[in-house]
């Protein structure tokens, strides 16, 4: 797919609408998660050395088109100004005259953030007239927000096609992380795909068999398609009703020639709670009263070698409860593994999803991922193989 990036616009001496993602964790008006924040810097910056002006729009939690105090992105600009190493301009409103006043009086190293764009029912109606308010203050545009191009709104899909747009670094950083995970990839690749059910995930699954060569299921998912198969999986977290579309994805798995691995062993326990007393058996032989709530080392060992014959990992969701030890253990040990061959420069591994970026983190690899998307929606959407809108209308933008 082809889209500009910042050094396609001329932006020297303009105002540059950019679309950030700013919907950070926050305890008490105190931003708790820096990640996306740091993230956008390099295309702030890259704005400016350009000789453009960034003007930041960004949504933050769910308004539904009301102004909520509690929902002002005021609250992150004492982060974003740690992150930038400079002031940043706080404006309330998001268009009308306090907005085209202050990008007015801009000077030329100056950053502006204007309020919640989800303050304004346009936003989200993706309303014509809201997104030519919001272009109305600027000459080009750019779009960093990967993690919100899932939404077709005024800030990330309407003012896309109302002025020279391009992709930021990070969107940037995403599509080309994205594009050598699935679109391109090198040969074989692995998905591994986690989490609690089959239903969130049946798209995912769907494409996924159509692309991958080999498919790791995992954590409460990978109970349902034993379950299909035949297998007793006692009291384990499972959809009884999904057996039939386990079984027709297990089906069109083997058309297209993707190898399913489901576990072999299993880590029992009979109370689902951190230290509980536990069991490793066969999966075979799990008992009517017993829970599973990992993989055990046996299909840690089997997952690591399919790591270890394939070229591309592609990572969404746990394998085992990870949120309590020692259910961990099989999503830590096979997540070390894969950063090892990244390491190595065997493996391009990619990852995203809101619990995996968690799993990861917990298990101390984020940092030797090849990548790590700081998307949640819009990582699923885009591994289930839909067209997101934000990147849509930049490759439009392009023609
Ligand atoms: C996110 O946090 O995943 C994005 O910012 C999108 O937010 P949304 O799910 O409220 O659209
Ligand atoms: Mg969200």
């Amino acid at each position: 797919m082809k889209f500009n990036r910042i050094e396609d616009l001329d932006i020297d001496g303009k105002v540059v609408l950019t679309r950030v993602d700013l919907n950070v964790p926050m305890e008490n008006g105190v931003v708790t998660d820096t990640t996306r924040i740091e993230k956008i810097v390099p295309t702030i910056k890259a704005i400016q050395a350009a000789g453009g002006k960034p003007v930041l729009l960004a949504h933050f939690d769910r308004p539904k088109g009301q102004r909520v105090e509690s929902m002002s992105l005021k609250q992150v600009v004492p982060a974003l100004e740690a992150a930038l190493g400079q002031p940043a301009t706080f404006v309330e409103e998001a268009v009308g005259g306090p907005a085209k006043r202050a990008v007015a009086a801009m000077g030329p190293d100056d950053v502006i953030l204007l309020e919640n764009t989800r303050f304004y029912p346009g936003e989200e109606a993706n309303d014509p007239t809201f997104a030519a308010s919001l272009a109305a203050l600027g000459q080009a545009y750019v779009n960093d927000a990967f993690s919100a191009a899932h939404r077709a709104h005024a800030s990330t899909e309407g003012i896309a096609r109302l002025l020279p747009s391009a992709a930021g670094k990070l969107m940037e950083a995403e599509l080309d992380a994205l594009n050598a995970a699935l679109g391109d990839p090198q040969r074989p690749v692995v998905a591994v795909v986690g989490g609690a059910k089959v239903s969130t995930k049946l798209d995912l699954l769907g494409n996924l068999v159509e692309k991958v060569d080999h498919l790791v299921i995992g954590g409460g998912m990978a109970n349902t398609f034993l379950l299909a198969k035949g297998a007793e999986i006692g009291k384990s977290l499972a959809e009884r009703d999904m057996t039939d579309t386990a079984l027709e994805i297990l089906d069109k798995a083997e058309k297209a020639g993707c190898q399913i691995h489901l576990p072999v062993d299993v880590v029992v326990a009979r109370e689902f709670k951190a230290n509980a007393d536990f069991e490793i058996l066969p999966v075979e032989e799990c008992a009517p009263d017993v829970m599973i709530l990992d993989a055990g080392p046996a299909t840690v060992d089997a997952i690591v070698g399919v790591f270890e014959e394939c070229r591309t990992l592609i990572w969404n969701g746990p394998l085992g409860a990870f949120e309590i030890p020692p259910f961990d253990a099989a999503t830590n040990a096979a997540a070390q593994a894969a950063a090892k061959l990244t390491r190595e420069g065997k493996l391009v591994s990619v990852a995203g999803g809101g619990d995996t970026v968690a799993a990861l983190n917990k298990a101390g690899v984020a940092d030797d991922f090849t990548f790590i998307s700081t998307a949640g929606g819009a990582f699923l959407e885009w591994m289930e193989g839909k067209d997101l809108p934000g990147v849509a209308a930049l490759a439009d933008a392009r023609r």
